[in-house]
Formats: structure tokens, C-alpha cells, sequence
């Protein structure tokens, strides 16, 4: 079976790399010239942990990757994976996709059977839409929502928990076949497979992400009550979590839930209920908390320090969360940018070397930020990052935190305090060192 995924960004790049790896012929299209030609030397543009050694394992023998959508004129499949990011007003921005829809529609020819995936989160009712538009075609569609994990993406592709997959008329046994067989070898593991109309299959991918924003939502409001009565929300999230019924986790309090996804997404879900004369009133309040969880965790940093001028940062962590280049809505960035509107220096670091170079483009290139870069330095050493700092802040869930040597970090800082945006610290250990520590609602 030939495979085309359109569309090679966090998700489509793992869907092209892992069907290769399954057998597949793939070629993966993408309009981004400079990607396609880095990708057919063997190059991985995004950072995610065993991706490249994939890729090049399969590129140029059953994988390659191009700016034509030719090939898909060979494909029995079409995986649609564009990215769909927010508008100007909150919707889902499906620009990339219909775009992608209408080159297809001028390259195939009405006849051949072809079954087109979508596999970006799209909002109810775009297969359908999709479907539409190529309705004088010979295809069928099908909503297969991606759940991958970014910072564990490769492993998330090979062991998912579910697949999802959606039909027209389920009576149409033809693309429920094609689907199975690409993913024959999760019917073997005994994985899940939820097959059902376009409409759930939709709602479903959105359902989950807001499911998960509004646990992380749910827990940082209550961190704030946390922090005043002088409870510790660690423990709080711990025994809650004991109960089965609710689940250890996304249950960790901190300064925010940041990525490609969950903001957009709950964003989109809002609006998909007022589209339909709906009022979502506890999705509103997971994006608001949101919104302020990083605005009161500034606050607390504020009030420790009385005026902030001058003063000089450590920021660990640069992504959204770890393991990732990604810096899509990361909370670092946005608590970097108030900091530095704050007249502040900041030193930032993180793990992953993509993640500390997008962060220089970033502030580089985005004129919106260009200004403040010159107060910021990244730093590729954690411990030149510490070096002269009023102060460590923690931003990313990095559990590789405290494996450092937080002896030489106590003697390299000007001054020793704390505040750990992630409640990640092994607090005990830290205070006896006699740093100051603040964390989340604790
Ligand atoms: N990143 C994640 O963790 C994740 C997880 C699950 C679902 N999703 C969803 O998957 C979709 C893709 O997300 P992503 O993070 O991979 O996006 P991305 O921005 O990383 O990649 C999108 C890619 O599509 C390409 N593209 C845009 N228009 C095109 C066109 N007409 N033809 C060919 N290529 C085109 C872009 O150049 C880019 O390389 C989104 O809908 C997202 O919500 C993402």
C-alpha cells in the first residue's frame, strides 16, 4: 500500500517516520522547501527523542519527502496532518487544511479510490465539510485523531492507547478495512479501536484535550487557596489521586498548561459550543485560570522582591514541557517576556539544545520580542546559568533538576531563593542548603 502524509510537522513527520517503519511506502509532502530538503538528507527538524535514527533508517529507501503533490496520485491513502491553529478570534483556523484539500482535488483524478485521513484536530462537522468539497471524487474520508504525547512522540505513535476512527457510513466496510490493515499491528496488541461517525470521532480528540486542561485547571485554582491557608498542594494532589476515580494524573500543580494543543484546542471547543448557542461555562473557566496562573505566579516573584528592576534570573526551562524544542504558547516564554517587560535580566536554559536555539530565533527574529532579547542570554550550561542570580525559577517539569549539584548551585547563585513553578524540587533537600523555596500552593 503507498502511502502520502501531508504535512510533516510534530505529527505528521512521526506518522510518515513510524508507517515507514511499519513497511509502508511513504512520502511525506510538506510546502516548507527548507524542511523537505533537510528531511531527504536525513535531518530531523523538530526535536523528539529517537525520531531521527528512525528517519534515517528509512529515508530514501521507503520514505522520502517532497514539496509536490504528485505523488499522491500514487497513494491508495492520504493522511492530512497541517497544522489548525487558533484564529484571531478563538476558532480553529482551517486555512492550511482546505488549502491542502484543494491541491489535492487538482491533482487526483476523479476517478481513482483514494481514502483521505484527517488526522489535524479539526473542529465537528470539517469532515464532513471536507468531504464536500470532494464529492465529485472517488474518496472515502476519515476522521483518525493523533493523541501523541510531544517529548514522547515516537513512543506514544507505537503504543498508543486508542485509535480513533471515524466514518461516513459505517456500513461502508471498504475504508474500515484500509484502516485496519495500516493498523494491523495495534489490533494485535489488543489496543482499543473506537470506530464511529465523523462527529464523535471530532468531538472525541477535543473532549480529551479540555478533559486534561480542566484536571491541570481544576488543581492550579486550588493551589492559590493552597498557598494562603498554608496547605501543601503536593500532598492535596497525592491523596486525591489515591482515589481511582480521579486519577494521579495532570493532577500537578504549576504555572500554567502551554503547547501546540490545549490552549488552541480549548479555545476552539468554546467556540464550537457558542456556534451552537451553547454556553461552556466550565471551559471557560479551565482557559481563564489558565490565562492567570502565570500572571499570579509573576505576582508572587513580584511580592517577594518589592521591585523587580535590575534584578537577575534564572529561567530553567524554555519549551513548553520537557523533552521538546517546541515553544508553542510555553509558559517559560510568556513568564520570560513579563520579566523582561519588568525591566529585569534573565539567564534561560533548558536541556534540549533545539529548544535553547529556538529561543534565541525567537527573540531574534519576532519583532514583538526583538527588543526585549537584549536583556536576555541563553545559556547552554545550567551552572553558568545559576552564576550571580537574585534568583532560580523553575519552569519546566524537569525531574533531571535534582540530579544536579545543588551544592555548587547554592554557591554560585548571589542569592539563594527559589520558586519552582512545577512543584518539581525535592524541597527538604533544598532547604537544607538554605535556599528560600516557593513553589505552587505550597
Ligand atoms: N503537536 C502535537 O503534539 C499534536 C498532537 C495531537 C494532534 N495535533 C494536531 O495535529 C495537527 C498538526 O500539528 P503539528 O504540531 O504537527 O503542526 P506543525 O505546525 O508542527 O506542522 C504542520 C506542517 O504542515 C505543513 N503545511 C501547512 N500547510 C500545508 C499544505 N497545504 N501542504 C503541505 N504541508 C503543509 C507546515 O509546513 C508544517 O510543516 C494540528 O491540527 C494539531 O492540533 C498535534
Amino acid at each position: 500500500m503507498k502511502i502520502s502524509v501531508i504535512g510533516t510537522g510534530y505529527v505528521g513527520l512521526i506518522q510518515a517516520v513510524g508507517l515507514a517503519e511499519f513497511g509502508f511506502n511513504v512520502v511525506g509532502i510538506d510546502i516548507d522547501e527548507t524542511k523537505v530538503k533537510q528531511l531527504n538528507k536525513g535531518k530531523c527538524p523538530l526535536y523528539e527523542e529517537g525520531l531521527e535514527e528512525l528517519l534515517k533508517k528509512h529515508i530514501n529507501k521507503n520514505l522520502t519527502f517532497t514539496t509536490s503533490y504528485e505523488p499522491i496520485k500514487d497513494s491508495d491513502v492520504i493522511f492530512l496532518c497541517v497544522g489548525t491553529p487558533q484564529d484571531r478570534d478563538g476558532n480553529a483556523d482551517l486555512r492550511f487544511l482546505f488549502s491542502a484539500v484543494e491541491k489535492i482535488k487538482e491533482t487526483i483524478s476523479k476517478d481513482d479510490y483514494k481514502v483521505i485521513v484527517i488526522k489535524s484536530t479539526v473542529p465537528v462537522g470539517t469532515n464532513r465539510k471536507v468531504k464536500e468539497l470532494l464529492s465529485e471524487y472517488n474518496v472515502d474520508v476519515v476522521s483518525n485523531p493523533e493523541f501523541l504525547r510531544e517529548g514522547i512522540a515516537v513512543y506514544d505513535f507505537f503504543n498508543p492507547e486508542r485509535i480513533v476512527l471515524g466514518f461516513e457510513n459505517l456500513k461502508n466496510k471498504k475504508p474500515i478495512k484500509i484502516m485496519e490493515s495500516i493498523y494491523y499491528c495495534f489490533k494485535e496488541k489488543n489496543i482499543p479501536f473506537v470506530i464511529t461517525n465523523w462527529e464523535t470521532a471530532e468531538l472525541i480528540k477535543y473532549a480529551s484535550n479540555a478533559f486534561l486542561a480542566t484536571k491541570l485547571s481544576f488543581i492550579n485554582e486550588l493551589a492559590k487557596l493552597s498557598d494562603k491557608v498554608g496547605a501543601d498542594i503536593k500532598t492535596v494532589s497525592y491523596a486525591m489521586g489515591l482515589d481511582p476515580r480521579i486519577g494521579n494524573k495532570f493532577l500537578n500543580a504549576g504555572i500554567g498548561y502551554g503547547g501546540s494543543c490545549f490552549p488552541k484546542d480549548v479555545k476552539a471547543l468554546i467556540k464550537q459550543f457558542e456556534n451552537n448557542n451553547i454556553d461552556p461555562i466550565l471551559i471557560k473557566a479551565t482557559d481563564k485560570v489558565n490565562e492567570e496562573q502565570i500572571k499570579w505566579f509573576f505576582e508572587k516573584i513580584k511580592n517577594y522582591y518589592g521591585d523587580l528592576n535590575g534584578k537577575v534570573f534564572a529561567v530553567l526551562g524554555l519549551a513548553f514541557k520537557p523533552n521538546t524544542d517546541d515553544l508553542r504558547e510555553s509558559r517559560a516564554i510568556k513568564l520570560i517576556d513579563i520579566l523582561l517587560e519588568e525591566g529585569t535580566i534573565v539567564k534561560g536554559f533548558d536541556y534540549v539544545k533545539k529548544a535553547r536555539e529556538n529561543t534565541i530565533n525567537m527573540y531574534k527574529f519576532d519583532k514583538t520580542k526583538a527588543f526585549y532579547g537584549y536583556n536576555l542570554y541563553i545559556l547552554d550550561d545550567l551552572y553558568e546559568t545559576v552564576k550571580d542570580v537574585d534568583g532560580i525559577i523553575i519552569t519546566v517539569e524537569y525531574d533531571r533538576f535534582n540530579k544536579e549539584d545543588w551544592e555548587k548551585i547554592a554557591n554560585l547563585v548571589k542569592e539563594k531563593v527559589i520558586f519552582d513553578g512545577r512543584n518539581i524540587l525535592n524541597v527538604e533537600k533544598i532547604k537544607k542548603l538554605g535556599f528560600r523555596y516557593h513553589g505552587v500552593g505550597r
